[in-house]
């Protein structure tokens, strides 16, 4: 069948203006509204109905602009958030209580949530809880846990407005960057690019392991709308990246033979109508399929074959730590326990899929997509490129979410190829399933552990070893390995320890960074075998968890000792309450049930922050201009999180200035220092610090001038700067001092690297600097002859250090936890078989029960005003309180998560013997 075909016409109101379009027959209309009208408010998570990002409102009704053909708006009224937002009443008081509450964390889904609420709050004044979940059904938001905006929606309903509070660290102000969120012109990865831009499309592999021969690329690189075809052939440098330097081992493009299904062969640059209508699989290759090995077992088999050289077995590295004798001490414990542990692939999910423009500007090429880390993208693409540094500029998007995938490099390498050989600009965006097939994965895991006690309830002797299927590349394979031996004891004391992992290659998905890092697979391990052993010592789950937590200057399993900060028993203890009332409950419950049975699980983890015993530096850059404008060059990505408000908060309390007085420029490899990569928890304690720093050393400039006190007031404005001291009061005139070269008469670039040390050979050292410290209890209900699990409540307590915004703590640890309601009961990748959003599910806003959020503050010793990170902590002790939750209420032990209906059944019916 031809698909070239004829273009039509269809007039219809947009945002209330009359317009008239050309899309070609069956033209989705979320393609029409983008590409043709501009409307990039409108985004695309999926393009097949699933993700529910692109909703309008069509006559009123909220539809999916992606399944709608344009044609089919003709005469009809439809709209988006951008022109809600500028018009309409309702809107704009949803968008006030949007952003008092948090509700937009990366803002990708925010367009599609507003539109759907928009409509439900035209019909309903005051909507409850329960009607804002059936209106917001259709909406996947992957960052909220989705608690935040149902609040925003059931409050604008009341008209109630929290108050805006001054900015300092502390106050739970509104994000800085959320109003572009809010209505709409928040740019993603997708949505820089002019309209008409030459696309990229990737050639993939359809095999797990398969060698291929090209055809005449040549021919077709001269057919009609193709513009270049680029292979390996074409990468000027070195085709090879990889985020570890002693690890790199991934290429650009596969030569001779692919190692996972969906790894790239070639990309064809094309015009966009060529890109439309180009079936993959009329390229020119032959594809030779060869046996894979897709789990560690296969894979460490002597018949498969090797990945990588000098990597025996398959096995890419593992990771050690030891102290005192693990086994001596289990020998001589009066009880064990012991059990095996697997997990499978969990796909990060984000509602963004990877996407970018690249253009060449005077010689250079300037890169636009969204990462995680856009000065190791500049490092990878330095090395693919082969050209001087100084030729590339790394331009971040605003990030749709990323959770430790957009670490690795993605559609950067096309990118800049492509703008590079045709001397064009070029986009790109993967499909859904070109980002499930082709990105990072949580490690799957296979863990066995032995835990050994006292009478009187004391650990004696842990001893764990972990596989991980690091899948066909390192990425942070080698990060996993590491850290997992160093946080698989949990926040415990245990005096003889034995931790041991392996990261195997497979033909499968490169494992990666995943909110984590392998930590949240041996929580569930141990934090299972914790309540095994609690019960078998007939003690209470909390008391044994509390009896053997960690405390200030005992030493961790690495041999480190804090003398303060270590938060793990306030956090239990945080959780007594609901413990005790939730369990009475509990039983209450399930004496006049049969089916359906409730229980209490509770669960407890760490994490360090930073890298593990790496040099991890920030570095923060301030300036006062001669009018008296104050900028900060904030690097660190925000990615959803909140790293423009909270390092900006920092900077603020520093200083002595109101943080909505700041200008910010943010990350760009040309313009702002490096603030390393948002990952592993580091923000708000590393880039945190090294703002503190910044903000204090502009304030000893200010204060040194006039031989002010440290108690001076600053007021700046106006081209000068007023210092009010014990009642004096002196003026620095800004239009006196000299300019540098960046127009800055003041200014502070400060770095701050966390103070660790290298691991001996046992893992004895200093791994983190700090660790943050979280405690879950969640209440399920397990219809037992259905397997089915419904968590009914959560209750979290994170030791923060100092909630530097306590609004943006509490929407990180609601996103986690309904991330790791996801790996517990839903989500398992599994290559060719769930690589869309239809058949891989993650929680919507229906699965996500109260979650009730404890603040802990036991101040660490270098984080700013105490402050420690918490992205990772928020989802590891979840799937464990779960399990912990499920063997509660139905008596069976799940050792496998995602814990599924089919799973839990299964398991049920072998505990009663078949029934
Ligand atoms: S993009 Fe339309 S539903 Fe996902
Ligand atoms: S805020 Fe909903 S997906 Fe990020």
């Amino acid at each position: 069948m031809d698909k070239r075909v004829s273009e039509t016409v269809a007039d219809f109101i947009l945002n209330g203006d009359h317009v008239s379009t050309t899309p070609v027959a069956g033209e989705r209309l979320s393609e029409t509204l983008r590409e043709r009208l501009g409307a990039r408010d409108v985004k695309i998570g999926c393009n097949a109905g699933d993700c529910g990002a692109c909703t309008v409102l069509v006559d009123g009704d909220p539809v999916c602009a992606c399944l709608m053909p344009a044609q089919q708006a003709a005469g009809r009224a439809v709209e988006t958030l951008g022109g809600l937002a500028r018009e309409d009443e309702i809107t704009q008081r949803l968008s006030e209580s949007f952003q008092n509450f948090g509700a937009a964390q990366c803002g990708i889904c925010t367009p599609g949530m507003m539109t759907a609420a928009v409509a439900l709050l035209r019909d309903t004044d005051a909507p409850d809880e329960e009607q804002v979940q059936d209106a917001l059904g259709g909406v996947l938001c992957r960052c909220t846990g989705y608690r935040k905006i149902i609040d925003a929606v059931v409050a604008v309903g009341q008209a109630e407005v929290p108050m805006q509070a001054e900015g300092h660290a502390g106050e739970g102000i509104r994000r800085l960057d959320g109003l572009g969120k809010v209505q709409g012109t928040e740019a993603f990865g997708d949505d820089v690019a002019p309209a008409g831009t030459l696309e990229v499309v990737v050639i993939r592999s359809p095999f797990p392991r398969a060698g291929f021969t090209f055809g005449d690329l040549d021919a077709f690189a001269e057919v009609t709308g193709v513009e270049a075809v680029l292979t390996a052939a074409d990468v000027p440098g070195r085709n090879l990246f990889g985020v570890i330097p002693a690890f790199m081992d991934q290429p650009v493009f596969a030569e001779e033979e692919a190692r996972f299904r969906g790894e790239a062969v070639a990309a064809i640059v094309a015009t966009p109508e060529f890109a439309r209508d180009f079936d993959p699989n009329t390229f020119p290759v032959e594809w030779d399929e060869r046996p894979a090995a897709q789990d560690v077992h296969a894979a460490m088999a002597p018949e498969a074959a090797q990945l990588h050289e000098g990597r025996d077995g398959n096995v890419m590295c593992g990771g050690f730590v030891q102290c005192g004798d693990a086994k001596a001490a289990i020998a001589e414990a009066d009880l064990t326990v012991e059990g095996s542990f697997r997990s499978g692939f969990v796909e990060h999910g984000y509602i963004e899929p990877e996407a970018g423009f690249a253009e060449v500007v005077n010689g250079r090429v300037e890169i636009h997509a969204c990462t995680q880390a856009p000065v190791m993208d500049l490092d990878s693409m330095e090395i693919i490129l082969g050209m001087p540094r100084d030729q590339i500029r790394i331009i971040p998007t605003g990030v749709g979410g990323g959770f430790g995938s957009k670490l690795d490099i993605s559609v950067q390498p096309y990118l800049a190829l492509g703008a590079l050989k045709t001397g064009k600009p070029v986009r790109i965006c993967y499909s859904r399933t070109e980002s499930m097939q082709s990105t990072t994965k949580r490690h799957p895991s296979e863990i066995t552990l032995k835990i050994g006690a006292t009478k009187d309830g004391k650990i004696k002797g842990f001893d764990f070893f972990g596989y991980f299927n690091t899948g066909a590349y390192a990425s942070w394979g080698p990060t996993v390995a590491n850290r997992v031996p160093v946080h698989a004891s949990g926040p415990y004391q245990i005096t003889d320890y034995r931790a041991e992992s392996k990261g195997i290659h497979t033909n499968c998905p490169s494992s990666g960074a995943f909110r984590g890092f392998g930590v949240p697979q041996s929580a569930i391990a141990q934090e299972s075998l914790f309540d095994e052993l609690a019960d078998k010592l007939g003690i209470d789950r909390l008391d044994f968890r509390i009896n053997n937590s960690l405390e200030n200057n005992v030493p961790t399993v690495c041999g480190q000792v804090f003398e303060q900060g270590v938060g793990i028993k306030p956090c239990f203890e945080a959780l007594r309450t609901a413990w005790n009332d939730e369990r009475t409950d509990a039983e209450a419950f399930n004496a006049s049930n049969d089916t359906l049975k409730r229980g209490v699980g509770v669960a407890g983890g760490w994490y360090g922050c930073g890298n593990t015993s790496l040099p991890n530096p920030s570095t923060i850059k301030s300036g006062v201009r001669a009018d008296g404008t104050v900028v900060l060059h904030q690097g660190a990505m925000d990615i959803g999180q909140g790293a423009n408000t909270v390092i900006s908060q920092i900077f603020a309390t520093a200083l002595g200035i109101p943080v909505a007085q700041l200008e910010i420029i943010g990350a760009d490899t040309d313009v702002t220092p490096d603030a390393g990569k948002t990952s592993a928890s580091r923000q708000t304690y590393v880039s945190g610090s090294a703002s503190r720093l910044s903000g204090e050393a502009m304030r000893a400039q200010i204060l040194a001038r006039v031989n002010a006190s440290e108690d001076a007031t600053l007021t700046i404005g106006n081209g000068q700067i007023k210092i009010t001291d014990q009642g004096s009061e002196h003026v620095i005139d800004l239009s006196t001092l000299s300019p540098d070269a960046e127009g800055y008469v003041l200014r502070a670039e400060e770095t701050y690297d966390p103070p660790t040390k290298p691991l001996d050979e046992n893992g004895q050292g200093i791994p983190y600097a700090q660790f943050g410290y979280a405690a879950h209890l969640v209440v399920v209900e397990v219809d037992t002859k259905l397997g089915t699990v419904k968590p009914l409540k959560f209750v979290a307590a994170h030791d923060v250090g100092k909630a530097i915004n306590p609004m943006l703590v509490e929407g990180q640890v609601q996103g986690g936890i309904a991330q790791g309601l996801g790996m517990a009961l839903m989500e398992e990748y599994l290559p060719g078989r769930t690589e869309n959003l239809h058949d891989y599910l993650i929680p919507t806003i229906g699965d996500i029960p109260p979650i009730e959020t404890h603040i802990i503050e036991e101040p660490d010793a270098h984080g700013p005003y105490g402050a420690k990170g918490l992205g990772e902590h928020v989802l590891i002790p979840t799937a464990p309180a779960i399990l912990n939750a499920i063997k509660d209420a139905s008596g069976v032990r799940l050792t496998q998560v995602p814990a599924t209906p089919s799973r839990v059944r299964a398991a049920i019916k072998d505990n009663n013997n078949g029934n």
